[in-house]
């Protein structure tokens, strides 16, 4: 089978971190670019976190490209407090890998992968979709070239960080609209479906036994996941909000796999069962800001050619587990 030609958008942000291994883990992917944004923690560090994670897996021959610091029309709302300052909390690089920083904007790098591509390519999107709006907005030629696009995001009837909202849309809302209004296939791994891809702290012990730098990296993130160190970690104004003692107990009571399980969307798509549906999303709202208003019950009644989003209703937790222990034992050999 020829692999899948894909780029990945990301804010590296544990879960950024692990969905990388399972990327460069996967046969089924053949991985054109990784490109970086402001997100999780500011773009100087989701941009090193990428860099160093790629040098530890072996993929450093992978063009990296720094994209945008902020978010279209706001400033950048971090989520330091679930990821660490470093964005990585729990796994320390001896040093910093630079060497495949390339001297390009993130949407020029992915505007040259998917014009000299000759097959179409799918966008893996991991964070907030700055880079993907401005690539779209920037270079409308693209679109034709592009595959599809894997969004983690979205939500029914949940949200972090707030009860509706999902982060990678929240942070730029109005990134996400132009997504949707692009006409490119939007799949979206919603935070609804993601919340049910995770690992309990007894699951990840299993993964101890497993040698290699991907599961050494691994098992030190699940250390820091959601382990705010009120001691050490000293957070500026733009972060999300403080989660309560409950919240905080629930996140460390089942690591949440958003962006793994993204990854697993493209590579592992057996995992998953789909509809599609129309989706706006909320761009002024007081307490609803990045809330998705997806039409499930077709009260629109828009047309399949009308519906703007292929939403994964749900994932195999078992298959995707299976799939996650086996990335990270590919790394031991
Ligand atoms: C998403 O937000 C980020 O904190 C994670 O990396 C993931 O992409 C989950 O809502
Ligand atoms: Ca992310």
């Amino acid at each position: 089978m020829s692999k899948i030609p894909v780029i990945i958008d990301c804010d590296t942000g544990i879960d950024d971190a692990m969905a990388l291994v399972v990327a460069c883990a996967s046969d089924n992917l053949d991985i054109r670019a990784v490109t970086t944004v402001g997100g999780n923690v500011s773009l100087e560090n989701t941009t090193r976190n990428t860099l160093n994670v790629l040098h530890l897996l072996g993929f450093s021959h992978v063009p990296v490209a720094k994209g945008a610091d902020k978010p279209l029309q706001r400033p950048l709302m971090k989520a330091s407090r679930v990821h660490g300052v470093s964005g990585l909390r729990g796994y320390e690089f001896a040093e910093n890998y630079t060497d495949n920083l390339v001297d390009l904007p993130a949407w020029d790098l992915m505007r040259q992968v998917l014009m000299s591509s000759e097959e179409k390519v799918t966008i893996i999107a991991l964070a907030p979709v700055t880079n993907l709006a401005i690539l779209l907005q920037k270079y409308p030629e693209v679109k034709g070239r592009i595959d599809k696009i894997a969004f983690m995001g979205t939500s029914y009837h949940c949200g972090n960080p707030t009860v509706l909202s999902t982060f990678n849309v929240m942070v730029d809302p109005e990134a996400f609209q132009v997504l949707l209004d692009s006409g490119v296939d939007v799949y979206a791994c919603p935070l609804d479906t993601t919340k049910t891809a995770y690992v309990t702290p007894d699951e990840a012990r299993t993964f101890h036994s497993i040698t290699g730098p991907a599961a050494e990296m691994v098992n030190g993130l699940f250390g820091g996941y959601c382990q705010v160190d009120t001691k050490t970690e000293v957070f500026d104004e733009h972060e999300e909000g403080e989660r309560n003692a409950k919240q905080a107990a629930r996140m460390k009571s089942k690591y949440e796999m958003h962006d793994p399980a993204t990854v697993a969307l493209v590579t592992n798509p057996e995992l998953f069962t789909w509809n599609k549906y129309f989706c706006q999303v909320e761009c002024k709202g007081e307490l609803t800001l990045g809330y998705t208003i997806i039409d499930k019950e077709d009260y629109y009644a828009k047309d399949e050619d009308e519906r703007n989003l292929y939403f994964a209703e749900s994932i195999d937790r078992e298959g995707f587990l299976r799939v996650f222990r086996a990335s990270l034992e590919k790394f031991s050999r």
